[in-house]
């Protein structure tokens, strides 16, 4: 199938985070450091290596730390330079987009995420676009992004990031109603933002990755003119079902960490910190004897 490639990404950031106050008054979620990079700089490197090269950001306000950490820092970087920290002037570098390469347009108001998306629309234009949500952090050997945009290859469409849940949890995800299951992607017939346990039509969850087509902004706009209070992103992707593009799900090979949740968060942290090298062994020590001492008081 012909596609059009993916250049360009949304990442909706105009959230309020309450569920990370008071920590969120002051600072924005995305800016909450995992090991030792904050939320937004994984999901802009996932971006990246799935060959996106605009970034544009929904941003509120509160969020100018957003803006600075993709700036240059002219003094740090001089004192690095002068300091001889190659290494730290390196790390640096990922932090850096060019010139034009990153927007920011502003939800005045936190209306939901399909808001925050329709807020971008004059930027997308009439392409196909990326949504990376920040607080899903996804481990994986081949980025969650780029292993869509292969898939996406062969079907277009609209494709969404799904994967199995608890039965218990479907209430907290849009979820999936499956037409056709063809393994890693799926066809959908339906989908349904937080459905009661018993209502759900089955357990496959979105996630925060999507790759759209420009439509779903026309549906956005037209949902936006029709109804009130939170605007759903599902409720316009689902709007294509049964029309010319179809929606699929693709379960993506990888660990997704929900870092908009606390638990999610410390899950994450705890995963990433064993993950790297210059960590591991003492952290794996340190967690180690914590449990030890934890079994040894029960
Ligand atoms: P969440 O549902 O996690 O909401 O949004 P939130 O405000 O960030 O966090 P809590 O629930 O109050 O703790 C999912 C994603 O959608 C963005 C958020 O920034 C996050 O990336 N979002 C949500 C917007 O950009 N605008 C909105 O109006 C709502």
């Amino acid at each position: 199938m012909k596609t059009r490639k993916i250049t360009k990404a949304v990442f909706p950031v105009a959230g309020m985070g309450t569920r990370f106050l008071p920590a969120t008054k002051s600072i924005p979620k995305e800016i909450m450091t995992l090991v030792d990079r904050p939320l937004i700089q994984y999901a802009i490197d996932e971006a990246r290596a799935a060959g996106i090269t605009e970034f544009i950001f929904v941003t509120s306000r509160g969020k100018s730390a957003l803006e600075d950490y993709f700036d240059v820092a002219p003094e740090l970087e001089s004192r690095l330079r002068d300091a001889g920290k190659k290494e730290l002037l390196e790390v640096l570098k990922d932090t850096n987009m060019d010139s034009g390469a990153i927007a920011y347009v502003r939800q005045n108001r936190p209306l939901g995420l399909g808001h925050a998306v329709w807020c971008a629309r004059r930027l997308i234009g009439d392409e196909p676009f990326a949504v990376l949500l920040p607080d899903d952090v996804i481990a994986a050997e081949k980025p969650c992004l780029q292993q869509m945009v292969e898939a996406y290859a062969q079907t277009g469409g609209n494709m969404v990031a799904t994967m199995e849940v608890a039965p218990e949890r479907v209430s907290a995800y849009g979820v999936l109603d499956v037409a056709d299951d063809m393994g890693d992607i799926v066809r959908a017939k339906g989908m349904v933002e937080k459905p009661k346990a018993d209502e759900a039509p089955s357990n496959l969850a979105v996630i925060g990755r999507y790759i759209l087509s420009p439509r779903v902004l026309n549906n956005l706009n037209d949902i936006k003119q029709g109804a009130g209070g939170e605007i759903q992103l599902t409720d316009a992707i689902a709007k294509e079902i049964g029309g010319e593009e179809s929606v699929y799900g693709f379960r993506f090979r990888g660990q997704r960490y929900d870092c908009g949740s606390k638990a999610g968060f410390l899950q994450a942290t705890v995963a990433f910190g064993l993950a790297r090298e210059d960590l591991q062994a003492e952290f794996a020590d340190y967690l180690h004897d914590l449990l030890a001492q934890q079994k040894a008081a029960q």
